[in-house]
């Protein structure tokens, strides 16, 4: 059994005052060169650091049940010579637009937002709002607003003007699932050492279908398959190795009814099963290779880290390593329920593990990494599907607290001792991202480079986006904004400036 913090998160850490005041709605759109700027931003740092996250909390002032239930609201950060122009926009789905004019909740929510009026008024309506609130990427000269659960939104890289559903050449049908956690494939030999984009978007209900696609840098389509495999799946991420995608298929049962007759919202409808197993998919690129499934203990899953093979995974001694942030339960808020509320020392806490699987003996074997609470891991570009060294993970203030809002940036060395920096106590952080100092040198150390965050800073009800040095972890500049971002969720680093003279 594994050893749990026990600690309670104590009043003098955080304000939870503070912590709420970083979920109100943003409702300005702004576009401007920040020149508050705290330390110096490296004049080699160039390009742009796109982020998503729900930027509504309310419409009218009926709040949602869930923050990720907001619309999504898109961040950039273009950073040329030294300088940044910052702009936030959101994305106009039609759901969006619809609640602005209306002033009022006209749809359900996944994680339980329900239309006034109880349940009569919720109940037989299965629409669901794209959301577009999870994820975005830049790929093939386009620039895409992800949510799992439907097509991306297409927008403009330099004024995040919304171009509208994006159905990636007619590959995708209106509605249809794309998840908002592709990987960016580094390149290897099966690519001809070329980056490519990979995704996957699944239907699920008895059974699953997984649809898997593999983009080539200029946006064409490289491969695609799909995969059938049984059961409810709910597939948040998944990771990438050189010859195998890898899923982990939750202990989680599905119960519609509630959702149907509109007592509870879909993710509510989630049963976790403590008893049951998590399965792990392993799914090999090569399409006409068979699926293999593993089980491991129970565990709920939202992120992955990392994957990679030992040598010769297909040979006899050869193992597939997953690091992935595990959950004891899932965790959600039920009906009559507030977040805002949380008791975080109540909450499950989100731990590093490392997960290895014998391919040839069909066993896995689990061992942790970091116990401490933690969440949005991100590691070297260059490192997807291979060996890390090093993750970059926002995490609570101790190591040894139960729960807390994340305010601290861990990074684990795998093979030493983890660093750590804090924005405690009146910042909280949101995803790290890694971004290498030179990512054309093959010879630069994994830790060359930067982590980019952006925190809310409760002392100035505002939010700064922190660079921080990735091999000590220092502060280098603080790109301080006029306004504040409510807490996002991922984001990703292009090298593109998109024509932005300083
Ligand atoms: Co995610």
């Amino acid at each position: 059994m594994i050893s749990t913090p026990s600690k309670p998160a104590t009043s003098e850490a955080f304000s939870r005052e503070d912590w709420r005041r970083g979920y109100q709605t943003q409702s300005e759109e702004a576009s401007y060169w920040v020149d508050d700027i705290t330390g110096q931003i490296p004049p080699e740092l160039s390009g742009t650091l796109f982020r998503n996250g729900p930027g509504t909390m309310d419409v009218g002032g009926d709040r949602f049940h869930h923050p990720f239930d907001g619309d999504g609201m898109i961040c950039a950060f273009t950073f040329v010579d030294g300088k940044v122009f910052f702009r936030n926009r959101y994305v106009r789905t039609p759901g969006f637009i619809a609640e602005q004019e209306a002033g009022k909740i006209l749809y359900r929510g996944v994680f339980g937002t329900q239309k006034p009026g109880g349940f009569l008024s919720n109940a037989m309506d299965l629409k669901l709002k794209n959301i577009a609130n999870t994820g975005v990427h830049y790929w093939g000269e386009k620039l895409m607003a992800l949510w799992e659960a439907a097509e991306p939104y297409g927008l403009e890289p330099v004024n995040l003007e919304t171009l509208g559903p994006e159905y990636l050449d007619g590959l995708l049908k209106a509605g249809q699932a794309f998840s908002a956690h592709p990987r960016i494939d580094p390149g290897s030999t099966r690519t001809g050492g070329k980056r490519r984009f990979v995704n996957f978007g699944v239907k699920t209900g008895l059974s699953s279908a997984i649809n898997i696609y593999e983009f080539e840098e200029d946006g064409s389509l490289a491969t695609q398959q799909t995969r059938n495999v049984p059961g409810f799946a709910f597939l948040h991420d998944f990771v990438i190795t050189e010859n195998y995608y890898v899923f982990f298929q939750n202990p989680v049962k599905f119960n519609p009814l509630p959702f149907v007759f509109g007592q509870k919202g879909a993710a509510q409808c989630l049963e976790f099963d403590p008893k049951g197993k998590t399965q792990m998919l392993v799914i090999p690129r090569d399409a006409a290779q068979p699926v293999q499934r593993f089980e491991t203990e129970s565990c709920f899953v939202f992120h992955h880290a990392n994957a990679f093979e030992t040598a010769g995974a297909f040979e006899q001694d050869g193992k597939l390593i997953v690091d992935s942030i595990c959950y004891p339960s899932f965790p959600s808020v039920e009906p009559g329920e507030d977040f805002m509320e949380t008791v975080f020392e109540d909450v499950p806490p989100g731990q590093l593990f490392r997960f290895t699987a014998d391919l040839s003996q069909g066993n896995v074997t689990r061992e942790e990494i970091s116990l401490r609470p933690c969440e949005f891991p991100s590691l070297h570009p260059a490192k997807v599907g291979k060996d890390a060294r090093y993750y970059y993970i926002g995490c609570v203030i101790d190591p040894n607290i139960a729960n807390a809002p994340l305010q601290s940036i861990i990074k684990l060395d795998l093979q030493g001792e983890p660093k750590t920096w804090t924005a405690a106590p009146r910042g909280f952080i949101s995803e790290p991202l890694f971004v290498s100092r030179n990512p054309s040198d093959v010879n630069a150390a994994e830790d060359d480079g930067w982590v980019l965050c952006l925190i809310y800073n409760a002392a100035r009800h505002a939010s700064d986006l922190v660079i921080l040095n990735a091999q000590d972890l220092q502060e280098v500049a603080r790109v301080n904004l006029k306004q504040h971002i409510p807490y996002g969720l991922h984001g990703s680093f292009t090298v593109e400036t998109f024509g932005i003279t300083a």
